[in-house]
């Protein structure tokens, strides 16, 4: 686990409870695991098979009798294309075992990652202001990697290892009863062996992940913090705590393979020790006429199979308790609740279009309801109209715009949308009529076109032209090396915060919407730029109901009516000629603004 926000202590003993949580992502390939778990339950029988095909060699053929040596060397040329067949059956089907549950678990993983994928998109956004988008990256990629060892191999395999045992174990009754309760009187030993190398090696496993969490933050914060460091010529201090913790980490690593190291010698010296023994009482039975030759070496192979699966039981332990807390903590983000809840009745929609009104009534809302950011707002914006509100940094205009395509929910009175309450309409209806335009401007990597048409492909390019040409961001784009075609990187921040903004106002009039809700953004940009976006913005706001946060002079002007919100409450309301008279608030702001130099 390299992750630094991963909290340990949430890992919990094996719990089978998960694997029923995540039923619903293994149900569709159900058969498929199947024939994975008969394939596995076949190719024991195979194995339980060649040691009896060598007994039957043995006691058959190979022992002194009167038949002819040509008829022994027949039979045993039946025994040895026999033990082929085993042996092509058995290499068959691992082949078909390794590809077919490979398979399963990648096709399990790709559901899981696309659930939790599309998840985090639908989950309410004060989820993502409580996690950081590193840790939940995390859990898309490494969570749901550790997820498919428990998928493609560890529960089957697992499975698989103790079937095994039984298996040999009855086998081993089989042949010999009271040799094979001899045997099972070295069991307890290696139980013991393996619940004590379980706790350390649980242990050891923890303190790697440690180790490895805080060098991995020491690392990112350490690149973060490249300049800083090198302009104060701190690297060798910097370099010696880094390699502190890379000793820590690779020191913690020895010590769980030494851990495995003594269990599995551990093992084997009991397993060697009890065949020690096995060939005292074996040898025994053989010679009293108990047993045969052929048996005792059957006997001898079954034991010889019962190392593996321990040792593996041993060692998926780990793999499978890690993979089990990640499980956790993938199926506690599917346990998120949406955000808007999914609808219990269908929502609101209607062909009509056009300029729609807006209006909010008693609207109170807070990010922590504890503390409202918004305290009942009411206003009106008549279809058509153009409303723009204003106010202090901190005043909660953005907030307030949120509130229009339900990105967020109001915590009491209303927002409607012509008449009818934002939360009672169909959710692609209404964000098909309200287009916004937000304040931090992102722009994705890709094109320009990309961009401009959010990846939607029905939109044609001949449109987004049009719509270029109207906001007046044609010419920049047509000067971009490739035009429309032109790369877009590190979030636009190879394009001016002007150019941005134009980018934006296309990416929302593309659409065609009949309301824009609009959030200028706040850097001051040249005049020449000013006016630019002005002309852009007249266009924009023809035909259609705006809610505008300006922070230009030359927007608020335009506008028929302002609002002016402070600490989330209306505080003046009117058009920029009465609001001047009123000499309030808006006056105030006014006479700053025009002190700026822009
Ligand atoms: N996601 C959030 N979680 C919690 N509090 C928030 C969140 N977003 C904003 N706030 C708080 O809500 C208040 C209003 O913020 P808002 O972004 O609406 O201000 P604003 O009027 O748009 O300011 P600006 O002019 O700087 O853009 C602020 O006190 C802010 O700290
Ligand atoms: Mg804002």
């Amino acid at each position: 686990m390299t992750d630094p926000y991963l909290d340990d202590a949430q890992e919990r003993p094996v719990n089978l409870r998960h694997l029923r949580r995540l039923w619903p992502f293994v149900r569709p390939y159900r058969r498929a695991f199947m024939a994975c778990l008969l394939m596995l339950v076949l190719s024991l029988g195979l194995d339980l098979l060649g040691p009896k095909l060598m007994r039957l060699a043995i006691d058959g053929p190979m022992r002194p009798s009167s038949l002819l040596v040509g008829e022994r060397l027949w039979q045993l040329g039946w025994l040895g294309a026999g033990m082929l067949l085993v042996t092509a059956g058995g290499t068959t089907l691992g082949y078909l075992y390794g590809t077919l549950s490979a398979w399963n678990g990648q096709r399990v993983i790709r559901d899981v990652r696309a659930a939790l994928f599309a998840h985090l998109l639908a989950v309410s956004p004060s989820f993502h202001d409580r996690n950081p988008a590193g840790k939940l990256t995390t859990r898309v990629t490494a969570d749901v990697e550790n997820l498919n060892e428990l998928i493609a191999t560890g529960v089957l395999q697992s499975v698989f290892d103790l079937l095994k045992i039984a298996g040999v174990l009855t086998a081993l009754f089989w042949i010999n009863a009271p040799l094979a309760l001899f045997t099972l009187a070295s069991t307890p030993i290696v139980v013991v062996i393996s619940l004590l190398f379980r706790r350390n090696a649980q242990r050891a496993y923890r303190a790697v992940r440690g180790k490895l969490a805080l060098q991995n933050a020491y690392t990112a914060e350490a690149i973060g913090g490249m300049r800083a460091m090198r302009a104060f010529g701190r690297e060798a201090a910097v370099l010696a705590r880094y390699g502190e913790l890379n000793r820590d980490t690779t020191n913690a690593w020895l010590a769980t393979v030494l851990h495995f190291s003594v269990f599995f010698s551990l093992v084997d010296l009991a397993l060697r020790v009890t065949t020690i023994g096995m060939l005292w009482f074996g040898g025994k039975a053989v010679l009293a006429d108990e047993l045969s030759v052929g048996q005792f070496v059957q006997f001898w192979f079954y034991f010889a199979m019962l190392s593996a699966p321990i040792k593996e039981l041993g060692e998926k332990y780990n793999v499978l308790q890690a993979a089990f807390a990640s499980t956790e903590r993938i199926l506690q983000i599917l346990a998120e609740p949406l955000f808007p809840p999914p609808a219990a009745r269908p929502g609101h929609r209607t062909s009509a279009r056009g300029a729609a009104a807006i209006a909010f009534a008693d609207v109170t809302f807070g990010y922590d309801p504890q503390r409202p950011v918004l305290r009942q707002v009411s206003f009106d914006v008549a279809a058509g109209q153009t409303v723009a509100v204003v106010g202090p940094t901190g005043a909660g205009k953005t907030t307030l715009l949120s509130l229009v395509s339900r990105l967020r929910d109001v915590d009491a009175g209303a927002v409607r949308l012509d008449g009818v309450d934002v939360r009672d309409w169909d959710l692609q209806a209404l964000r098909a009529r309200v287009a916004v335009v937000s304040q931090d401007l992102f722009l994705f990597t890709g094109t320009v076109l990309d961009n401009v048409r959010l990846f939607d492909r029905h939109i044609q390019e001949d449109r987004v032209w049009h719509w270029l040409e109207v906001v007046g961001a044609a010419e920049f784009v047509r000067a971009l090396p490739g035009g429309l075609q032109a790369p877009v990187q590190e979030r636009g921040g190879t394009f001016s915060q002007g150019e941005r903004q134009l980018l934006s106002f296309a990416r929302a009039l593309v659409t065609e919407p009949d309301v824009l809700v609009l959030d200028e953004a706040t850097a001051s940009i040249d005049s020449r730029s000013e006016a630019r976006l002005q002309t852009a913005l007249r266009a924009a706001l023809r035909g259609r109901t705006a809610l505008v946060v300006a922070h230009r002079l030359s927007t608020v002007r335009s506008a028929d009516r302002i609002l002016v919100l402070e600490h989330g409450s209306i505080v003046e309301a009117g058009d920029h000629a009465q609001l001047l008279a009123q000499n309030g608030h808006y006056a105030r702001m006014l006479r700053s603004l025009q002190e700026q130099p822009t």
